[in-house]
């Protein structure tokens, strides 16, 4: 087989193995604790779980009260094994209804495979407020498209790469989604099935057995208000008298900014920054202008070298100061006309 073709094979495997990550308890409890008042009186569906086994169900079965819930709905897929030896029947993918806490688990099944994209998945989806879940990373970009479609609030785990799918970016820049509060080692590790392999320096065995990976490389994707989204990036750095610390674009007239905790106070032009910005982003504070990309749509460069990604932002703050100093100097002018 061609070199090209093994490469494919094995990122196509390491990809749906990654399909395979369970979420802790600890890490859905240490998010979860921020949105608590967005869940009163609504249906929540986790379409990528199994309702016997899946965190996700755990935290909100028993949280049904305290959260005020409406009800629960837990979908799980069921993938088919095609091969020309395999003679078993399609398996059927099954779900949970859930609205009454402390009462035994019913498990209905589907007539097809419980596919988040399949038809009786999505009208599970019709009926619920809020999807909560981590999907298949693998399907990502898709997973995300259905739940705009069907314009669904959502809490989902992803990797942090997919900031950087343009389709996943769009939704950043015109608002529509946000990252949550937990990032990168803010989320702990997934259980792995048993047959997987431990790698990793901080892969481990938890007290009940379960394998415990931790790729420290995944966030929160939510519409979901929290705080973070208000809170000013505190800015202590200033770029008149440091202009050297802040090069250039060769190809967008803009400053770049290694850190965000180094974006200038004083700047009011197009700043790039990396994308961990995101992570500290308050829209009231900030205008995200473009990504990656200077005005030949080519990557943002400064002497001809690229730097990692970055997302150009503009300071709303200087711009609204500036705006209304000017205003002030317009009427300050205006009124000595008229006394002069
Ligand atoms: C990353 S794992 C997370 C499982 C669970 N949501 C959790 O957080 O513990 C993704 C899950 O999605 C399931 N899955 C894969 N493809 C799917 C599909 N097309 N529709 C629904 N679920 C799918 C996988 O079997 C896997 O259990």
């Amino acid at each position: 087989m061609a070199r090209n073709a093994t490469n494919k094979l094995l990122q196509n495997a390491k990809k749906s193995k990654s399909d395979e990550f369970y979420t802790q308890l600890c890490d859905i409890e240490s998010e979860l604790q921020h949105y608590k008042k967005h869940f009163k009186n609504k249906v929540v569906f986790c379409n990528c779980d199994d309702p016997r086994s899946s965190s996700f169900f755990t935290y909100f079965a028993s949280n049904f009260n305290d959260l005020g819930l409406k009800k629960l709905i837990t979908a799980c897929y069921q993938k088919q094994e095609v091969s020309l030896f395999n003679t078993n029947k399609a398996k059927k993918g099954f779900f949970s209804e859930y609205s009454e806490p402390n009462t035994p688990l019913e498990i209905k099944e589907f007539n097809g495979d419980g596919d988040f994209r399949s038809s009786e998945s999505i009208e599970l989806l019709r009926q619920s407020d809020i999807v909560v879940t981590n999907p298949p990373f693998s399907l990502f970009r898709e997973y995300v498209e259905l739940l705009v479609k069907y314009d669904k609030k959502f809490l989902i785990i992803g990797n942090i790469n997919a900031i950087t799918y343009k389709e996943i970016f769009k939704l950043i820049n015109e608002n529509k989604a946000w990252l949550g509060i937990n990032l990168g080692r803010g989320i702990s590790g997934f259980i792995v099935p048993e047959h997987y392999e431990l790698y990793g320096t901080e892969a481990r065995i938890d007290s009940l057995g379960n394998k415990i990976i931790s790729p420290n490389n995944c966030l929160w994707l939510t519409n979901l208000d929290n705080f973070k989204r208000h809170e000013d990036i505190e800015l202590t750095k200033t770029y008149f008298g440091n202009e050297a610390e802040y090069p250039t674009y060769d190809n967008y007239d803009g400053i770049n900014v290694d850190k965000t905790e180094n974006i200038p106070m004083d700047y009011e032009g197009y700043m790039g920054v990396p994308i961990t910005f995101l992570h500290k982003f308050n829209p009231e504070q900030f205008e995200i202008i473009k990504f990656r990309k200077g005005n030949d749509e080519k990557d943002l460069s400064i002497d001809g070298k690229c730097p990692y990604f970055r997302i150009l932002i503009k300071n709303k703050r200087i711009q609204n100061k500036a705006q209304e100093d000017r205003k002030k100097t317009d009427r300050q002018d205006y009124v000595c006309e008229k006394a002069g």
